[in-house]
């Protein structure tokens, strides 16, 4: 179990400022903003950080293209992350720019711990690029001549590069990963990057002197920071690397959540570039799979991207947080399709939560006068609500929000059962029905805050129904969920369906 003194920093990759926000964006920022407020809930101080990755050659391209300035382009299509996210109600504690200040500094200290510690020198590379990864591919890593993630053509490019000598890291890294053997999840990633390293590190270039658009070394103002050094460099300069000692002293190390396609860059060059200065690595890297369209990786060439707005329109915001949460389980590649998600919202929302909630309502109207009953201190509810927790508090601290999920909607269906077996409404008012009720409404209000984490705002009105007025986000685990505390003697509401099914 998780030790709630700890603070607690988990982040999300900082997204390509020049793409629009899809889903495979949203997927993972949609899980580490659960994650997050569940363990707000666990009363930890938690640290959420998300933002956007603005330097580098793809960037300068496309500001070119557009007939403006770096950053121009940059300030212009931030924007279209940050509404994203305001309009999924991400929670993060802070959006993080590359091209800050704040930022700029801390690369420049890491580079310069780096190179003081011996770690850098100046070699000339010759190599293949990849634009879209900003990263060189060996000739036989291509896919007949083209970048095996992208499928675009690689350039052939000669630079005279300062480099960060990785090859010195090989043993530091296999003795981190054998004393920290869930440094890396799931295990099958984690083997995938001890085979990297197994195979014998090269050292990697940390500068180019062809473009402009970035970060100058500090030593060597003529060259700027490779994109990736950059980029990685964002998760300390948020946790107060170089203004706040004392709060990069509470918060570092992170949990990081990444996609699988930039496992290499989390998982061998940042604990590595970590150490030469001196530094932690992160506590923990979770790995995730790809949303696939129709059984392909999304891409803008292929056109088959999908916006989060156009799925919340259909679906709601609560809708499209729980398919991410719920359908798509952490780790592996999953398939995203309308029906899927369709058939989830109407299982799940429409149907058991939703239906749990208007039964209730209903029937606490007609049978007591619209005044909620009290929980009975016995009910045999309350022993699944205790063993569910369990599960539910460990698939969020695994990052498993599958499983956490099914356990919180087991909760859920039990107490559908269980009214559908004692059917309150068809007893005669009296004690009876007032415990079967007291119970229900009892569940609901342990849900409300069980299941906040994926869909908040249903979890505020359930509230707000059953005559509870705090915010779900003010209840602290696990002592908001023992036994007994829906008072009794509230008002409660009958409202329109809280998710209409949907065809
Ligand atoms: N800027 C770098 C990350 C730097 S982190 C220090 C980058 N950006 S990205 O915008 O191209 O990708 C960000 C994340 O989105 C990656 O984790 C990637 O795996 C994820 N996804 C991109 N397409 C995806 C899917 N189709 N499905 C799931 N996630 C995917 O890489």
């Amino acid at each position: 179990m998780a030790d709630v003194t700890n603070p607690y920093y988990v982040t999300t990759p900082i997204y390509y400022v020049n793409d629009a926000p899809h889903i495979g964006h949203a997927y993972t920022t949609i899980t580490a903003d659960a994650v997050a407020r569940w363990n707000r809930l666990l009363g930890r101080d938690v640290h959420f950080l998300t933002g956007t990755d603005e330097h580098g050659l793809k960037v300068q391209r496309a500001a070119e293209e557009n007939d403006c300035s770096p950053i121009e382009w940059a300030d212009q299509t931030v924007v279209r992350f940050q509404d994203a996210w305001n309009q999924l109600q991400i929670s993060n504690d802070d959006f993080i720019r590359t091209s800050e200040k704040r930022h700029y500094a801390a690369v420049q200290k890491l580079l310069q711990a780096c190179y003081d510690n011996g770690d850098v020198d100046l070699q000339t590379y010759e190599g293949l690029y990849c634009v879209s990864c900003e990263a060189y591919f060996n000739e036989t890593d291509l896919d007949e001549g083209n970048c095996p993630i992208h499928g675009r053509p690689v350039e052939h490019v000669t630079e005279e590069n300062y480099f960060f000598k990785l090859s010195r890291y090989e043993d530091a890294l296999k003795d981190w990963y054998a004393a920290h053997p869930d440094f890396v999840q799931p295990a099958t990633k984690r083997n995938e990057a001890l085979g990297f390293i197994n195979q014998g590190l090269q050292d990697f270039s940390i500068s180019r002197t062809s473009i402009d658009w970035g970060i100058p070394l500090p030593w060597d103002p003529g060259h700027v920071t490779y994109v990736w050094f950059d980029a990685l460099t964002n998760y300390i300069t948020a946790a107060g690397y170089v203004d706040n000692p004392e709060e990069f002293e509470s918060r570092w190390p992170a949990v990081h959540l990444i996609g699988k396609d930039i496992l290499r860059f989390h998982c061998v060059y940042w604990p590595a570039m970590l150490m030469s200065a001196g530094l932690q690595p992160p506590e923990r890297v979770h790995v995730h799979g790809f949303l696939l369209v129709g059984g392909e990786k999304m891409s803008k060439t292929r056109l088959n991207q999908i916006a989060p707005a156009d799925l919340v329109e259909d679906f709601g915001v609560d809708g499209v947080r729980h398919h991410f949460l719920h359908d798509q389980t952490f780790g592996p590649d999953g398939d995203f399709s309308h029906e899927g998600m369709t058939a989830r919202y109407n299982a799940d929302l429409a149907n058991n939560l939703g239906n749990l909630l208007s039964r209730v309502t209903t029937v606490v109207t007609s049978k007591c006068e619209g005044v909620g009953p009290a929980a009975n201190p016995d009910s045999p509810l309350a022993e699944i609500v205790q063993a569910e927790y369990q599960k539910i508090a460990d698939g969020w601290q695994r990052i498993a929000p599958s499983e956490a999920l099914d356990a919180t909607w087991r909760i859920i269906r039990e107490t559908n059962a269980y009214l559908e077996n004692a059917e309150p409404w068809k007893s005669d008012p009296g004690p009876d029905v007032d415990a079967i009720l007291g119970d229900a409404l009892e569940i609901l209000r342990i849900v409300s805050i069980l299941a906040s984490p994926a869909v908040p705002n249903a979890c505020i009105e359930i509230r707000r129904r059953i005559g509870l007025d705090e915010d779900p986000t003010q209840q602290q685990l696990p002592d908001s969920i023992e036994w007994g505390q829906y008072p009794g003697g509230l008002p409660v509401l009958k409202g329109d369906p809280l998710f209409p099914r949907l065809k």
